[in-house]
């Protein structure tokens, strides 16, 4: 494809995204014009291509699908683990490489669904918005906070619409819970105990550190380079290729970055918590993942600390994982149960106890709020509601708005977490977050932890 080509196509598909609109139009208002001319048909398909595809985003690719987006290409490092959707979509194109996809595909796709391991979020959902391509990205956003804010400003950059894989954001249940909040039905809200005990034996995996140094032939099918892609290369072991690699530091961000985006969403958004001012991480047993290893503790309570801001006081999070259960709040009712995983957001007129994706199972606490809140008598619906997830993406790439939780929200969500997994190797630390210097001001070995570090010919 020719420059010119790939130039014109590029501003084009920009030019279907919600904010460059306003860039361009303090820029050139001629081409702001023309920009209303080439809007997509809010009927439009969307045509799509699927990158790491053996799991979930193989699913996300099936829902874009439902939701009527036309499936163009799929690109998976693994063809054997992708085998069953490569099979399922016999009419996509086949590709490894992303890089080798955006370019040869061209005009022919607008949006890409990133389903890939957390540590190649970044350098691919880069590339596609360079290539002026909407984002559907898995959650966490990213596997470090500098990444995390690159993809922020990448996205207001090329004016793509965007939207994190939290599912749940696009649920009724987390709609009521903000509306009860903002309502006011428990008050002023002071701390929210979050967390989750899910896969603990995969987050952890201090039994197979041996193991990962010994020697393992790579899978055929598997680009082991590809996979590892940006960052420091590690030998191929089957302790972290396929689906375990969650649990490893190099690749993985262990419970709270798999799970934050979903249990902690909505507080976030209830209460826009925005960004801590300090974070502190216990972890147990002592164990201490920067010199002790490549895995994640067995169990971590970390509290961050949120300022007073917009008619709220300040907040305390403590999240907890792994072998620790989430706190059990003063004067808890008897007959009910604290969430395995989820959260209780505590206030000081009652409660809000909800699960996980989208605050599943939400609901009041005690029965006197509960009664005064009923269904009969429930706050105004303040915030639309929308089919789910994937269509409300679809939807805001036809009719040039932002989906619900584009890179802005969802960056920000996932940077807290991402603080809270960097203080999981400082036990004990209390670090002190600035966000407008985006740095920790105690420790500068904690801002080492910011930064990717990409191997060589790796850039955002
Ligand atoms: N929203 C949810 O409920 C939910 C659930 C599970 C996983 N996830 C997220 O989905 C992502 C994937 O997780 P998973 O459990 O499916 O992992 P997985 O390891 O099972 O699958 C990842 C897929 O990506 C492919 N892949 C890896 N690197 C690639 C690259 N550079 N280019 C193309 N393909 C590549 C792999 O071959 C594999 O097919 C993670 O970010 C995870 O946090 C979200």
């Amino acid at each position: 494809m020719s420059e010119e080509k790939f130039s014109k196509i590029d501003r084009r598909q920009f030019l279907s995204g919600v904010g460059v609109g306003a860039t361009l139009l303090s820029v050139n208002p001629a081409l702001a014009l023309q920009e209303e001319q080439e809007k997509l048909d809010p009927d439009a398909k969307v045509n799509f291509a699927g990158i790491g595809v053996g799991s979930q985003g193989g699913s996300d690719v099936d829902a874009v699908v439902a939701e009527g987006g036309n499936l163009v290409a799929l690109c998976d490092v693994d063809s054997k683990y992708a085998a069953k959707k490569f099979a399922q979509y016999p009419n996509a194109k086949k590709f490894k490489d992303y890089r080798v996809m955006l370019k040869e595909l061209g005009s022919e796709i607008d949006a890409v669904v990133i389903g890939t391991p957390d540590h190649t979020h970044a350098v691919i959902a880069m590339e596609a918005m360079k290539h002026g391509k909407h984002v559907y990205c898995e959650k966490p956003l990213a596997h470090t906070v500098h990444e995390v804010r690159a993809l922020m400003a990448g996205a207001r950059k090329y004016g793509v619409i965007t939207q994190l894989g939290n599912q749940g954001h696009s649920y009724d249940t987390i709609r009521r819970t903000c509306e009860w909040v903002w309502a006011g039905a428990i008050g002023q809200v002071h701390t929210i105990y979050a967390g989750c005990g899910e896969f603990k034996d995969v987050y952890t995996q201090t039994r197979n550190l041996d193991k990962v140094n010994q020697h393992y032939d790579v899978p055929e099918g598997l680009d082991y380079e590809l996979w590892v892609g940006p960052v420091p290369f590690r030998e191929y072991t089957p302790f972290w290729v396929p689906w375990n690699w969650r649990g490893w530091l190099p690749f993985g961000t262990g419970t709270i970055g798999d799970w934050f985006c979903h249990v902690v969403d909505p507080s976030f958004w209830a209460l826009d918590l925005g960004a801590p001012t300090s974070v502190h991480a216990e972890v147990a047993g002592g164990y201490n993942p920067t010199t002790q290893g490549l895995t994640y503790p067995s169990a971590t309570k970390i509290t961050f600390e949120f300022p007073a801001k917009k008619g709220r006081g300040a907040i305390t999070l403590v999240w907890h994982d792994g072998e620790t259960p989430i706190t059990k709040p003063q004067d808890f009712p008897s007959d009910d149960e604290v969430p395995r995983t989820g959260a209780i957001i505590v206030g000081d007129k009652g409660m809000i106890v909800h699960g996980s994706h989208g605050a599943g199972g939400t609901h009041l606490q005690p029965a006197s709020v509960r009664e005064q809140f009923a269904d009969t008598n429930a706050p105004a619906k303040k915030i639309a509601r929308v089919k789910n997830h994937h269509w409300d993406w679809l939807d805001a790439i036809r009719n040039q708005r932002q989906a619900g939780s584009n890179f802005e929200y969802g960056g920000r969500l996932t940077q807290v977490a991402l603080l809270g997994a960097i203080a999981i190797r400082f036990p004990g630390e209390t670090l002190q977050w600035n966000e407008h210097s985006v740095k920790f001001t105690n420790n500068d070995a904690a801002n080492d932890y910011l930064d990717p570090h990409y191997r060589k010919g790796w850039k955002l």
